[in-house]
């Protein structure tokens, strides 16, 4: 990657958390976030781990961390979502990036991504995490792979649809290459 390919790469949203707004609890798979309180308070939690947000703060949620924001008054956030390929298996060195792209091009279940990637092939430690990433076509908006089915079977036959129907792919559109080939392959 040069550099503006990663300038282009990294995004910057400003969020106002507010007690009406409900932030689901959501990871990003291929993205480090990082929130900087620009003005009130609140809560970020990030793996289960409560941390108080005041202005100047920042809080990081790492590739792959669940987390969300709260408040009972009013906060202001900005927020930058960094690329990140995290490794998933150390003993083969399989990244988040080798995992999706063998699901585009097919994987379901743990056995083909062992077979496409080498992924979990030895010790297993990573075995929990691979079929934690198999379980979801879209990790931002936490839409399962079955939902997705589901809105095919449906009748939804754009990743637009489908995005209208299930919120998939409606964040940062890392997923919308599987969406379309779910969509193509109705599987
Ligand atoms: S970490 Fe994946 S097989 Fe060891
Ligand atoms: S993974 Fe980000 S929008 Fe689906």
């Amino acid at each position: 990657m040069d550099i503006n390919s990663i300038k282009e790469a990294i995004k910057t949203n400003v969020y106002h958390i507010h007690p009406d707004l409900k932030v689901p609890y959501h990871e990003h798979g291929t993205q480090d976030e990082i929130f900087y309180c620009i003005k009130g308070s609140g809560l970020g939690i990030v793996d289960g781990k409560e941390v108080e947000l005041n202005v100047g703060d920042v809080l990081v949620a790492p590739a792959g961390s669940m987390h969300t924001l709260k408040t009972d008054g009013d906060l202001y956030v900005t927020a930058i979502l960094i690329p990140v390929n995290r490794i998933i298996c150390q003993c083969k060195q399989v990244s988040y990036a080798d995992i999706r792209m063998a699901m585009v091009n097919g994987a379901r279940t743990v056995e083909d991504i062992q077979e496409m990637t080498g992924a979990g092939t030895e010790c297993g430690n990573c075995l929990g995490d691979i079929k934690k990433i198999l379980a979801l076509a879209c990790s931002c908006k936490m839409i399962t792979m079955d939902t997705v089915i589901n809105a095919i079977n449906d009748g939804a036959d754009t990743v637009e649809k489908l995005g209208e129907l299930t919120g998939a792919g409606t964040d940062c559109g890392n997923c919308k290459l599987l969406l379309q080939k779910m969509i193509d392959t109705k599987r």
